[in-house]
């Protein structure tokens, strides 16, 4: 393992808490086709594409559907979500990762974004982050969800740093999974439980310093 020159943060449940909003539209949606969708049903939809959460939700309430349906479905959730997110202030930023973001910076350490969101520019405009990340790859721009490590990869390759350069910051099981298929290390936000295949897993990003990236570099 090389010396540490990139980070690359996944947005949603790293940056921010967007998973709340995904789950009042998601819920509203399985409401309206007649079926519950509990907070620990959304747990599964962190990290997966929207039409792949929309084929999650729709098994759970045993409904088949066309294409075309499913299309309008996920638009229709999209537009629900989009109304929550257009109202987002920067004091939504979780705690430590906009101080983490200007340490790095300060440090020389590039900075890229790779989520699987579409929405992932109107987010970081509402949370005055966009300046920050030199690179921004995000679910306009793959076509291979995570575990792919393609998001990493491109982050990486827009930088111009190579992937063992690389040090990836995710919460969700598929994310880390697609950091080490991209060969670079991976910090996990969450549980061990669950990010337990990370080179470290802490609770949120207010838990990592400069100081402590370095750490990852030297001791494998
Ligand atoms: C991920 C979220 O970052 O983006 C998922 O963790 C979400 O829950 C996915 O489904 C796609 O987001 P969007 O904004 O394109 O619907
Ligand atoms: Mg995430």
């Amino acid at each position: 393992m090389g010396k540490i020159k990139a980070c690359l943060f996944d947005l949603d449940g790293v940056i921010v808490d967007t998973a709340k909003y995904h789950y009042i539209a998601w819920r509203a949606l399985a409401n309206e086709l007649g079926f519950e969708f509990t907070e620990a049903d959304n747990e599964q939809l962190k990290g997966v594409s929207r039409m792949r959460s929309l084929d999650i939700l729709l098994g759970i309430g045993g409904i088949t559907l066309s294409d075309a349906e499913k299309e309008r479905l996920a638009e229709k959730k999209n537009e629900n979500y989009r109304r929550y997110i257009l109202q987002m202030q920067p004091d939504e930023i979780l705690p430590g990762a906009k101080e983490l973001l200007l340490e790095l910076k300060e440090k020389g350490i590039r900075i890229a974004l790779g989520s699987a969101s579409k929405n992932a520019m109107t987010i970081l405009d509402r949370l005055e982050l966009t300046d920050l990340f030199e690179a921004i790859i995000d679910g306009t721009k793959v076509s291979e969800a995570k575990p792919n490590p393609e998001v990493f990869l491109k982050g990486a390759a827009e930088l111009g740093v190579s992937p063992e350069a690389c040090v990836v910051f995710e919460d969700a099981e598929a994310g880390v999974e697609a950091a080490l298929a991209g060969k670079m290390r991976c910090v996990g936000i969450g549980s061990p439980d669950i990010l337990g295949k990370a080179n470290l897993v802490i609770d949120g990003l207010h838990q990592m310093s400069y100081t402590r990236l370095m750490t990852l570099g030297s001791d494998e």
